[in-house]
């Protein structure tokens, strides 16, 4: 099971896996979006959307297909860039340059490159790399990108996929994995680079049945055991319950409307929440 070598080294995991670094926690959000506006061609996928994660938040996104919630990770992850407004990371801007005079430029490739070892990604296809075995997939980003010594990354690697519950698959190939362990694997895979942010979208959704609860339980564990800020797309609502402090419904680019899942599930203002909760429930 996961929980029992999470919560072994659940004092290890919130030193070694997420550093959290309390002096940047000077009250501002960890994340801003302000006025972002996503277009492709002439359709506007985020309409001058405003919203604000707040340092160790857990965050769940919901709303229908197309309302745009992938794009926002994508955005966050500087997979895309922004068609206007600014994304802001502990008041920094992350899609953007301050230029001299005080002005803000779109960022460099360069810049991008740098900002996205911040955040962590896993997405609903594992996207594991399918010619490495499972140590590899999880040290080849710290070795190559944050350059740590291969010794050390292995070490960290085995530590991690003892945290996922995989210790005895160090050695296999993604292919000779189930599902669930593939996604255990890209958890642990996000989790070495030490991000400030974890972004799930849809992280079950590819799973057999049997396999998602596993996975939520890792999650969970996660969630409750260090302080990583995760911003989380899924249609898992006991999940989002049990994990999230504060829940975002989508629709069309926008907020519908924001609050405690238990509000949003169970009292939701809007029409169009309770619509999609109704088709989704
Ligand atoms: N690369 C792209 N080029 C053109 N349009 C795109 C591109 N990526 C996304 N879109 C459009 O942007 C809108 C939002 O897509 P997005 O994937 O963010 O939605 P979503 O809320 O994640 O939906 P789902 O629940 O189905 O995953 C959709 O209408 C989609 O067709
Ligand atoms: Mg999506």
């Amino acid at each position: 099971m996961a929980t029992d070598p999470l919560q072994k080294n659940a004092a290890a995991a919130s030193e070694a896996v997420v550093p959290v670094d309390t002096s940047k926690d000077d009250g501002r959000p960890l994340v801003r979006f302000d006025k972002v506006v996503k277009r492709y061609g002439d359709h506007v996928v985020l309409d001058q959307l405003d919203f604000t994660v707040e340092r160790g938040e857990h965050v769940t996104l919901i709303g229908p297909s197309g309302s745009g919630k992938t794009t926002i990770l994508r955005l966050l992850m500087t997979l895309e860039r922004v068609s206007d407004g600014v994304i802001w990371i502990n008041g920094e801007p992350l899609t953007h340059t301050r230029a001299a005079d005080g002005s803000l430029k779109p960022a460099s490739e360069k810049q991008l490159r740098v900002a996205r070892r911040r955040i962590g990604m896993v997405f609903q296809q594992f996207n594991l790399f399918p010619n490495m075995k499972v140590l590899q997939n999880i040290t080849e980003a710290p070795v190559n990108v944050l350059g740590m010594d291969r010794d050390k990354a292995e070490t960290r690697a085995r530590e991690l996929l003892d945290l996922v519950g995989l210790s005895g698959k160090v050695d296999a190939h993604p292919s000779q994995l189930s599902g669930g362990q593939q996604q255990r694997v890209a958890i642990a895979r996000a989790l070495a680079m030490e991000p400030e942010i974890l972004l799930l979208d849809e992280v079950t959704s590819a799973l057999d049945p049997e396999l998602v609860a596993g996975v939520l339980e890792l999650l969970s564990d996660i969630a409750r055991n260090t302080d990583i800020t995760m911003l989380c797309v899924t249609h898992e609502m006991n999940f989002a319950r049990d994990v999230s402090e504060k829940v975002l419904m989508f629709d069309a680019g926008r907020v519908v409307e924001s609050g405690s899942p238990e509000k949003i599930f169970s009292d939701p203002s809007h029409e169009r929440t309770r619509e999609f909760l109704n088709a989704v429930l």
